[in-house]
């Protein structure tokens, strides 16, 4: 029982601690794009932005990809993969920039 209580203070002493980092993300990345915000936070679940910075396609083609990842054991809203896509398909649409190309 105190070795249970020990590690309960110390996961909310890591909450505490992971909290202003968040924070500071949404301040960076502004509210005008909630997509972006989104898949920072849970496409990086799994893996970095390597995995489909360089991918250029449509929103419908991404909204495919949101999905793929659900099938590999994501857990989305239908709200949050409709950003998420939005967001995809405006950033990583087949007219925008290389990922190299200096923005
Ligand atoms: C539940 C874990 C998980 C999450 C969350 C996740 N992915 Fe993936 N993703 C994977 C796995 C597993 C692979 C396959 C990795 C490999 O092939 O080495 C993958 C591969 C990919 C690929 C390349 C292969 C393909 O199917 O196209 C892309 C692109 C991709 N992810 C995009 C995304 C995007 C965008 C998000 C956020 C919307 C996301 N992933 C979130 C697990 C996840």
């Amino acid at each position: 029982m105190k070795f249970l209580l020990l590690a309960a203070g110390f996961l909310s002493t890591g909450l505490i601690l992971a909290a202003p980092a968040g924070a500071q993300e949404v301040r960076e990345t502004g509210v005008q794009q909630p997509g972006r915000v989104i898949v920072l936070s849970k496409c990086f679940q799994c893996h970095t932005d390597a995995m489909f910075r360089d991918q250029r396609q449509d929103r419908r083609a991404w909204e495919a990809t949101i999905y793929r990842m659900i099938g590999r054991g994501a857990l989305w809203t239908p709200e949050e993969i409709k950003l998420m896509a939005d967001y995809l398909g405006a950033e990583y649409g087949a007219a925008a920039k290389p990922a190299a190309a200096p923005r």
